[in-house]
C-alpha cells in the first residue's frame, strides 16, 4: 500500500504473528486494540498461512516476509523445526524491512515499537540491534510462561520428560501443576528439541523491552507477580484480548466458517446444546474420534461439532458410520469450521467440550459457558488444571489411556445435569463477571493496555 499522508506524525506499531490460528487471533486482536487507541498498524507475516488482506481494516499495512519454508514442513506436526526455520529464514528480511521503515518514518509514521510472538526470538533481537523497542507477546497464559521459565530446572530435577511413573506427582515448584500437566513430550529427542526452543524463547523475551500476556491480572494475579519476580521487564497483562476489541474488527480465520450452524442453533431450545471443538492444531486418532462420536450420540444432547480437515490423523475428511449417523439424526450438526465466538455467545449453547486451547478457554469464559475438558497436548493440560481445579468452571473427561464413550457421556451428564453442574455454572457466571470487569474501562487489562500505548519502552 502506498504511504498515506494521514500517517505523517502518527506512531506506528509493527506486529509479527506466528502463523498458527491460535497465535494469529490474539495478535490481530492486539493490533485492533492498539489501532483503536490511535496507533497505525503494520502486520508483518511470513508467506506461510498469510492472513487474508480483504478481511482486515483498509488502513492496515500488510507486509509479506519471504520464509523459504517447504509445504511439507509447513504442514508437519514438528512445530519446533518449523519455528526454528522461520526464525532463521525471516530474521534478515525482517531486519531489511525494519531498517527501511526507520528511514521512512517522516512520511509513514514513527515506529513506536515492534510486537512479536514470543516464538519470534530472532526478529526480537534484530529489532533490538536496530535500536527499536520490541515487546514479546505471550498468546497463552501466564501460568504457561512460568512453565517456559522453569523448563530447564524441571528437566534437571527429573520431572521432564514426563514418564508414566511420575505422572501424578505434584510439581512443588509450580503449583497447581502435576507432572501430567506439563508439556507431554515423552521421548528424549523431542524433549531436547522442545527444551532448546524454549531456551531460545525465554532468552528472546529476557532481552526484549517487555512482555505482553493475553491474560488478566484478575484471573492470574499470582502468576503475573511471579513472572515479575523472575524477569526484570515491564509485564503488560492486557487480556483476554478478544474482549478488548469488537470482534467485527478482527477477521482472522484461515479456514472458511460454516455459518449455517448459527441458523441450526436458532432452532434449538435455550441452554441445551453442547459445542465441541478441538481448536486448529491438535489431531486425534480414529478410535478417539469414533468413541467421542458415540459418546455424543449416547448422551442424547443436541450438539455442534467442529470436525476440521485433518482433525483425525491420516484422514482428510471424516465421516461417521451409517449406524452412528442414523442415531444422531438431526440432533447433531457437524461443521468443518465454526464462527466460534458467535456459537459460544448463542443462547442455545449450554456447554463447551474443548481441548482447552487458551483462546477457546478465554472465549468460553467471556461468554459464561462452562467447559468439559479433554486436553491433548502443549499448554492444554495446564489450562485444564486451572479450569477444573482452580477456577472450577469445568469438569474433566476422566480418561485412563484411550478415550471411551462412557467417559464422554459421564462428563456430559456431570456438567449438564444435576447439582455439580449447577455449581460449576454459578462459578462460571462469577468468573465471567471478573473478566468483563477487568476488560472494561478502568479495569486492570484496560489500564495495562493504556500503559503499553503510552509507554516509551
Ligand atoms: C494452540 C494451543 O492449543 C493454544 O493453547 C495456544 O495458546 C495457541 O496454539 P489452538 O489449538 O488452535 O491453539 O486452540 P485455541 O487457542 O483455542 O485457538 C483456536 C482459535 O480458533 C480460537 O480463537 C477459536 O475461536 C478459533 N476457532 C476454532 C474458530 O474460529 N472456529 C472453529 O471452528 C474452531
Amino acid at each position: 500500500m502506498a504511504p498515506s499522508s494521514t500517517n505523517r506524525g502518527r506512531r506506528r506499531v509493527l506486529l509479527l504473528p506466528l502463523p498458527y490460528q491460535g497465535h494469529i487471533n490474539p495478535m490481530l486482536r492486539l493490533a485492533a486494540t492498539l489501532h483503536s487507541r490511535g496507533l497505525a498498524v503494520t502486520i508483518l507475516h511470513p508467506e506461510t498461512r498469510a492472513p487474508d488482506r480483504r478481511k482486515l481494516p483498509a488502513d492496515y499495512r500488510l507486509v509479506t516476509i519471504p520464509d523459504g519454508i517447504s509445504p511439507e514442513l509447513a504442514a508437519s506436526e514438528d512445530i519446533a523445526s518449523f519455528v526454528f526455520a522461520l526464525n532463521k529464514n525471516c530474521a534478515a528480511p525482517f531486519g531489511d524491512y525494519l531498517a527501511g521503515a526507520l528511514r521512512k518514518e517522516e512520511e509513514d509514521g514513527r515506529v513506536a515499537f515492534v510486537v512479536a510472538d514470543v516464538d519470534w526470538f530472532a526478529p526480537l533481537s534484530v529489532a533490538r540491534e536496530l535500536g527499536v523497542a520490541a515487546l514479546a507477546l505471550m498468546t497463552s497464559s501466564a501460568a504457561r510462561f512460568l512453565v517456559y521459565l522453569a523448563y530447564p530446572s524441571l528437566s534437571h530435577k527429573g520431572y521432564l520428560p514426563v514418564q508414566d511413573s511420575n505422572f501424578n506427582t505434584a510439581v512443588e515448584e509450580l503449583p497447581p501443576f502435576f507432572v501430567r500437566d506439563l508439556h507431554r513430550v515423552m521421548d528424549m529427542t523431542r524433549h531436547l528439541a522442545y527444551a532448546d526452543l524454549l531456551a531460545h524463547i525465554v532468552a528472546g523475551v529476557r532481552q526484549s523491552s517487555g512482555l505482553i500476556i493475553n491474560t488478566s491480572g484478575d484471573i492470574e494475579g499470582m502468576e503475573i507477580e511471579r513472572i515479575h519476580s523472575e524477569i526484570a521487564l515491564p509485564v503488560f497483562a492486557v487480556g483476554p484480548l478478544h474482549m478488548m476489541t469488537s470482534s467485527s474488527s478482527v477477521e482472522s480465520s484461515l479456514l472458511t466458517e460454516d455459518r449455517s450452524c448459527l441458523d441450526w442453533l436458532d432452532t434449538q431450545r435455550p441452554n441445551s446444546v453442547l459445542y465441541v471443538s478441538f481448536g486448529s492444531l491438535v489431531g486425534i486418532d480414529t478410535d478417539e474420534f469414533l468413541e467421542l462420536a458415540w459418546g455424543l450420540a449416547d448422551s442424547q444432547r443436541p450438539f455442534v461439532w467442529v470436525v476440521r480437515p485433518r482433525l483425525v490423523h491420516g484422514c482428510k475428511s471424516s465421516t461417521l458410520p451409517d449406524e452412528l449417523q442414523e442415531k444422531i439424526g438431526n440432533r447433531g450438526r457437524i461443521v468443518s469450521w465454526a464462527p466460534q465466538q458467535e456459537v459460544l455467545r448463542h443462547p442455545s449453547v449450554a456447554a463447551f467440550l474443548t481441548h482447552c486451547g487458551w483462546n477457546s478457554t478465554t472465549e468460553s469464559i467471556s461468554e459464561g459457558v462452562p467447559m468439559i475438558c479433554r486436553p491433548l497436548s502443549g499448554d492444554q493440560m495446564g489450562t485444564a488444571r486451572y479450569v477444573c481445579d482452580v477456577w472450577k468452571v469445568g469438569v474433566r473427561v476422566e480418561v485412563e489411556n484411550q478415550l471411551k464413550r462412557e467417559q464422554v457421556q459421564t462428563a456430559i451428564t456431570r456438567l449438564m445435569d444435576g447439582k455439580e453442574g449447577e455449581e460449576v455454572r454459578e462459578r462460571m457466571r462469577d468468573l465471567r463477571h471478573v473478566v468483563v470487569k477487568c476488560t472494561s474501562e478502568g479495569g486492570t487489562s484496560d489500564v495495562a493496555l493504556q500503559r503499553l500505548v503510552d509507554s516509551n519502552v
